[in-house]
């Protein structure tokens, strides 16, 4: 075997990745149209185009497009009425944003093992974490990966509990032939930078119900309500919208997302291929159930063990020195420094800096 680049050998590779995101002359099109229209907020036509789109394409009834897939998990969860006291079922292994949504409305994020061959989560832990006080369970499709949906759904309709899905990263993800993001009460989507397709930031909450779209409309647009007047404001609700540039972006990134995850498939499917000839790390299970995985992140195991005890860190840091940028994946949320501060003080900020600013 050759040198490793970690120790001073030529790394595997040194060809740049391609450039991220993709576009060319039409998303420069459509914000030009945007540009002259003169209407680059409300009242534009754009920002509503992309919701009916892309919640159809999600197969979903409604949609409203926010600022990003925070205020989107915001705006579902404030559609719950879930509040001070209530408490929310999730998985430990995700982005922050799902439990800082949970947390901003007041609400306690309570977490689940993750099920080790698929990273989602484990659908047998989750009734050991209900107590009478749970309002909703957020299933998060990590990576693109859909959750066991037959199982939260079971589970939510024998406790009477919301699903809010977190579908930030699963733009076109199918569980059983069925889109995710409304095979629960409420489904969110990101645009953010990194997402398969994106608008640099953007969010959309996606539903079947009526009565939710129209909460979501309303908190995401300042408590208005969908047929009332300009100045009449039912709900305490906050600013959330999407722009018209965002939406027209993002409405030419959709024309491309079926062929791009076409392609991400393929390629996930040559790279577990390859990896599962190499001991010591194992591509994740598939579920048969899982009939499409939008492939947002390529997540496989690391067994220390094989590479004669080498922790993961240094494993990560030889593949990156190999050319190979790999993220390293998810901290367990309740080992993040802003969880532990809320568990130990009851803030998020840490004592020392309290005070000192207590002191300013
Ligand atoms: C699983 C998950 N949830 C929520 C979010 C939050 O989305 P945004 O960054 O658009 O606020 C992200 C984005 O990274 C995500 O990956």
């Amino acid at each position: 075997m050759s040198k490793l680049a970690v120790k001073g050998g030529k790394p595997v590779r040194t060809k740049p990745y391609p450039k991220w995101p993709i576009f060319d002359e039409r998303e420069l099109e459509a914000l030009k149209e945007v540009l002259y229209s003169g209407v680059w907020g409300i009242g534009g036509t754009k920002k509503k185009e992309f919701e009916e789109k892309f919640a159809a394409y999600q197969d979903a009834r409604y949609g409203v497009a926010v600022t990003n897939g925070t205020a989107a998990l915001e705006v579902a969860f404030r559609a719950t009425g879930i509040g001070m006291g209530d408490e929310v079922v999730m998985p430990a292994y995700m982005f922050m944003a799902t439990a800082s949504a949970v947390l901003y409305v007041g609400t306690l994020p309570v977490f689940v093992d993750i099920d080790p061959e698929t990273f989602t989560i484990d659908p047998e832990k989750i009734e050991d974490a209900i107590t009478d006080k749970t309002k909703a369970i957020v299933p998060v499709h990590i990576g693109g990966c859909p959750v066991d949906m037959d199982s939260i759904l079971r589970t939510a309709e024998k406790h009477d509990l919301f699903i809010v899905e977190d579908a930030c990263q699963a733009w076109g993800t199918e569980w059983r032939g069925r889109k995710v993001g409304a095979l629960g009460d409420m489904g969110t989507f990101s645009f953010q930078s990194s997402k398969n397709i994106t608008s640099g930031e953007g969010g959309m909450v996606v539903t079947n119900d009526r009565k939710l779209y129209e909460l979501c409309w309303s908190y995401h647009n300042c408590g208005r309500t969908v047929e009332g007047a300009w100045y009449q404001h039912d709900l305490l609700g906050t600013n959330l919208r999407m722009t018209e540039f965002q939406a027209a972006i993002l409405l030419v990134q959709l024309t491309r997302l079926e062929e791009e995850t076409k392609r991400r498939n393929e390629n996930a499917r040559y790279l577990s291929k390859r990896l599962s000839e190499i001991n010591g790390v194992e591509p994740l299970k598939k579920d048969p159930r899982v009939t499409r995985h939008a492939y947002h992140l390529y997540i496989f195991k690391y067994d220390a063990e094989q590479f004669r005890g080498l922790p993961k860190d240094r494993f990560v840091q030889a593949l990156r020195a190999e050319g190979i940028p790999y993220s390293g994946g998810y901290k367990p949320l309740y080992k993040e420094k802003f969880m532990l501060n809320l568990v130990n003080t009851g803030s998020w900020l840490e004592n020392t800096e309290k005070r000192r600013i207590t002191a300013a």
